[in-house]
């Protein structure tokens, strides 16, 4: 069996009441699966909370193996940097993850490749295990621009990252026309994508490192992508911000 991670972005969704009612249903339903007790053994399930509910994920989760992260560090823990996110808040708190790079962070923030790789390594350096996203626009899959992207993204958004650094990292590729769009990429483009993303990384001397899918992944498509060689599992928005969808999503993907 692959080593699944299952990771939940709520984006700018769930104040911290909604985040405490969140997981007790997580909790109280996820308990009568048959999967639940093998969370953080055979499989990973993380939840990326909005800042102002990380606190709050953080005390829900504390008895459990759930893990969690921010959607988004800076590249310095502290100083004046006025409405950015702190690495170095998100270890205190007992987060283990950080989110970088999603597209709406590349789209509407101009957040570049270079500037990522700062956070990436500020991640690293703070203890954090950096999930780093990538994915083309439709306009760039249509001009065939696809790979020229992703590499890219890969090349200069994990400079100086290689598995000498001894830390772990994850890659989520997103195609961003597949993201909240419904519009679900097919088997064959994500088994063909998923596959120049692990060569890429294995020129970077990173092969060891997971690649997750993500867009439009629900309970009823996780089963078939799953399947695919080089998915080790799936960053999922809309899906995960009901207990009970996202539970179904996790029972198919160990399916
Ligand atoms: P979606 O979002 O599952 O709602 O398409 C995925 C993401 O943005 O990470």
């Amino acid at each position: 069996m692959k080593n699944i991670i299952l990771a939940a972005n709520w984006k700018l969704n769930k104040s911290p009441a909604e985040t405490r009612r969140f997981f007790k249903t997580f909790f109280d339903e996820g308990k009568k699966k048959s999967f639940y007790a093998q969370i953080g053994k055979q499989f990973q399930v993380v939840f990326f909370p909005s800042t102002i509910s990380l606190e709050a994920t953080s005390e829900s989760v504390k008895d459990s193996e759930v893990r969690f992260g921010g959607q988004n560090i800076y590249s310095e823990s502290q100083g004046a940097f006025t409405g950015e996110n702190s690495a170095k808040v998100i270890k205190e708190l007992n987060g283990h993850y950080a989110l970088i790079g999603h597209s709406e962070r590349r789209q509407y923030f101009h957040e570049s490749n270079s500037f990522l790789n700062k956070k990436i390594h500020h991640a690293l350096k703070s203890d954090l295990i950096p999930m780093y996203c990538i994915g083309e626009t439709l306009e760039e899959r249509e001009s065939g621009k696809t790979e020229a992207v992703l590499l890219a993204q890969l090349t200069e958004g994990l400079k100086e990252i290689t598995s000498a650094n001894g830390k772990t990292l994850v890659v989520a590729y997103e195609p961003v026309w597949a993201i909240g769009t419904g519009k679900i990429a097919t088997a064959d483009q994500v088994k063909e994508t998923h596959a120049f993303v692990q060569k890429t990384l294995a020129k970077l001397d990173l092969e060891q490192t997971p690649i997750l899918y993500g867009g439009s992944v629900k309970a009823a498509n996780a089963q078939e992508l799953i399947q695919i060689p080089h998915v080790s599992g799936f960053l999922v928005g809309g899906a995960s911000l009901e207990a009970a969808a996202f539970l179904d999503l996790i029972q198919n993907s160990l399916a």
